[in-house]
């Protein structure tokens, strides 16, 4: 298995956690790096749906793919498969807290620490161009983070998975 696996969660998994997962493994993959990166939704009503359009041609623009990704919604057994969890919004989060099995193993936490990425599916264009800029602006330090984390934790002996990210 992987060192790092991220999952980044939202409601419906068509608009902000897609981008999340999309912006993130641009990134990792400019590094060569060989992280497990997925995203889903706590909600079902999107399973099996492409990212919306509107949120697919502002990330194209940018050069960050979302084709390919279908929506699913959060399993029980994400909590234990994924060393990240990371909740776009409060709403998210109260959802997952709600819904984790006793000893799972994941760091669930807010994607923006202290605020939400607004949820865009019912506003206008640039709703989408705001979730990109406060997506790819915390996937960098995000990638810092779990880099400096790896390093820290092979150094003291451990298995590369990074606790305090
Ligand atoms: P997301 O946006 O949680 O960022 O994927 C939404 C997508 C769909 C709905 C709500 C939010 N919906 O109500 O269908």
């Amino acid at each position: 298995m992987t060192s790092i696996r991220i999952l980044f969660v939202c409601l419906g998994n068509i608009c902000r956690s897609p981008t999340a997962e999309g912006v993130m493994r641009h990134l990792v993959k400019a590094q060569n790096l060989d992280w497990q990166i997925d995203s889903a939704g706590t909600g079902g009503w999107h399973i099996g749906d492409a990212p919306d359009v509107r949120m697919a041609q502002a990330a194209a623009l940018r050069g960050i793919d979302l084709s390919g990704q279908k929506a699913r919604q959060v399993q029980a057994q994400d909590f234990h498969l994924f060393t990240h969890i990371y909740a776009m919004d409060r709403q998210n989060l109260a959802d997952l807290e709600a819904a984790r099995p006793d000893k799972a193993s994941a760091h669930l936490q807010l994607f923006l620490r202290e605020k939400d990425v607004p949820d865009p599916y019912y506003g206008g264009a640039e709703g989408f161009e705001h979730v990109l800029d406060l997506v790819e602006a915390r996937a960098k330090e995000l990638l810092a983070e779990c880099k400096r984390s790896v390093r820290s934790a092979r150094l003291v002996g451990g298995r590369g998975i990074c606790d305090k990210v």
